[in-house]
């Protein structure tokens, strides 16, 4: 038996109980009070794009218990829209990497896994708003399933 068993069935447990396909994690509502303009859908390896699902792995690593790191996979869509910054709207699906987050791995260094049993995709919604001029970014709608 590995250490990893536990964490990983506890984890999947989790997934079970909540078992609800748009779960959210660590969601924030955000508190806007200007007119937005209309979303428009931007290339998917636009770099703002890649920074936006970077944030959006980064999240959600932050808010599972998983031992391993997820990374972005592929990003499948992406919409941006002009609210006081930036806002953009990610389709991303994100892979359990061979990191361990207790080493504190750079994510860039991580390798997916190759490994079936461990291997694990989630396609993700998230929602990512950047004040470029603050060098501020919040990640305020994550959805993975
Ligand atoms: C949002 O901001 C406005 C004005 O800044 C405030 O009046 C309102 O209560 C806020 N709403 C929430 C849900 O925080
Ligand atoms: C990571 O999670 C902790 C506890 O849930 C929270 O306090 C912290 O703000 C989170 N950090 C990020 C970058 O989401
Ligand atoms: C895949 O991972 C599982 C769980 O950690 C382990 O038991 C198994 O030996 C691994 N298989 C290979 C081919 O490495």
């Amino acid at each position: 038996m590995q250490p990893a068993w536990p964490l990983l069935c506890l984890c999947s447990l989790i997934w079970a109980i909540t078992g609800d396909p748009s779960a959210d994690f660590c969601s924030q509502s955000l508190n806007s009070s200007v007119n937005p303009g209309f979303p428009e859908t931007i290339k998917p390896n636009d770099p703002g794009v890649l920074r936006a699902a970077r944030h959006t792995v980064e999240r959600f690593n932050n808010c599972t218990n998983d031992i391993f790191l997820f990374k972005e996979s592929h990003v499948n869509k992406a919409l941006v829209q002009i609210v006081k910054g930036v806002k953009y709207m990610l389709n991303v699906e994100i892979s359990r990497t061979i990191c361990k987050k207790s080493k504190h791995p750079r994510l860039d260094e991580c390798d997916f896994q190759t490994n079936r049993t461990l291997q694990q995709t989630f396609g993700c919604y998230s929602e990512v708003w950047v004040i470029p001029w603050l060098h501020k970014f919040e990640v305020t709608v994550l959805h993975c399933h």
